[in-house]
């Protein structure tokens, strides 16, 4: 990954090879954590960041699902965002907040372990690769059901939960797949190991509802608006694991996948990214760049980039500067 100059963490803007957390911290161990995944783009309008209060606030619900506090104030997290995208002399990135538990109690019942919360920017670019989104990716239904309500809770983004995806991702790419898709633990469609799916059918957009166990994707809920916007019919059901074959046409949805159309599943050919597909991922890409007025209040401006502020002086460095010498010299000796 590429490295960047600041991380905040809880409340400080610190170096990034210092954002540095005890082994023994409990998020480590249990996997008690929360996190997201939110992108900035350099649009229109200068750098923005894609629908960051939406983010914020699946975050605070994320972790209260899990009985967890937040340490910090969604708006005290959104302006920290914005001020380390800015700090890092970023124009656009992608963006991950973690709140976690952290040093001080283990075991599985911890309440007093501290809550701590990090944010870190980066350069990166889209999920699947650019040429995914242009030509479509291969996907593999994946032999591992995504994790049911009766023993976990799809609806928030929880950290521990993501071994369910990265068993569905690890076996899709070592099967020499773009993409896992699950299936839900009713043997109906699902999502991607990190994207929510549509499909187009008869002319109708499908999409599976909240009981299929999904995370409820902020670029979902987008794209549902963008597609009735533009006159389509988006209906959310149960879909059956025979309509990703016998679909017209498939695409994924996520923020660090954006909209990538697929072309295969399971060595069933779908072709070509078709029509719908690719007229709503045009005006997705308008929504995330500012080009599209109706949808400019997802975007949260960022700002012109800062960069690092110089570092304050330590008094050492003052008094030496007064009598004109070097601070690291060993003035007199
Ligand atoms: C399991 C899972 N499903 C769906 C999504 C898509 O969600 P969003 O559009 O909010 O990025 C993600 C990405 O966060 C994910 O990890």
């Amino acid at each position: 990954m590429e490295k960047v100059e600041l991380i905040w963490m809880n409340g400080e803007f610190v170096p990034w090879d210092d954002a540095t957390v005890h082994v023994l911290s409990h998020g480590f161990h249990y996997g008690t954590g929360v996190f997201e995944g939110i992108r900035c783009y350099d649009g229109e309008r200068g750098p923005a960041v894609f629908r960051l209060q939406d983010h914020l606030d699946r975050l605070a619900t994320s972790a209260e699902l899990f009985y967890m506090g937040m340490p910090h104030a969604v708006e005290e997290l959104r302006e920290a965002t914005k001020e380390l995208i800015r700090r890092n002399g970023l124009r656009s990135c992608y963006i991950r907040p973690l709140v976690f538990r952290g040093y001080g109690e283990m075991g599985l019942y911890a309440p007093h372990a501290p809550m701590e919360a990090m944010i870190a920017v980066w350069p990166w670019g889209t999920y699947l690769g650019e040429e995914g989104k242009q030509k479509g990716i291969r996907a593999k239904v994946s032999s591992w059901r995504r994790i049911s309500p009766q023993g976990a809770i799809p609806h928030s983004k929880a950290s521990g939960q993501y071994l369910n995806s990265i068993l569905a991702k690890t076996e899709s790419a070592n099967a020499g797949y773009d993409e896992a898709i699950l299936l839900d633990d009713r043997g109906l469609v699902c999502e991607g190991s990190g994207e929510n799916i549509f499909l187009v059918r008869e002319g109708e957009i499908v999409t599976p509802g909240h009981v299929a166990s999904i995370l409820d994707g902020i670029n979902r809920k987008s794209v549902i608006q963008i597609a009735r916007d533009l006159g389509y019919t988006v209906v959310e059901r149960d879909i059956a694991r025979a309509e990703l074959y016998l679909a017209d046409e498939v695409f994924l949805t996520g923020t660090a996948a954006e909209l990538v159309p697929v072309r295969e599943i399971d060595d069933h050919d779908l072709g070509e990214p078709g029509e719908m597909t690719r007229v709503i991922q045009a005006k997705f890409e308008d929504a995330l760049c500012g080009r599209a007025e109706e949808y400019l209040e997802w975007l949260d401006e960022v700002g012109e980039p800062t960069g690092v502020p110089p570092r304050e002086p330590t008094p050492g460095e003052v008094e030496a500067e007064e009598i004109g010498e070097p601070a690291s010299g060993k003035v007199g000796s």
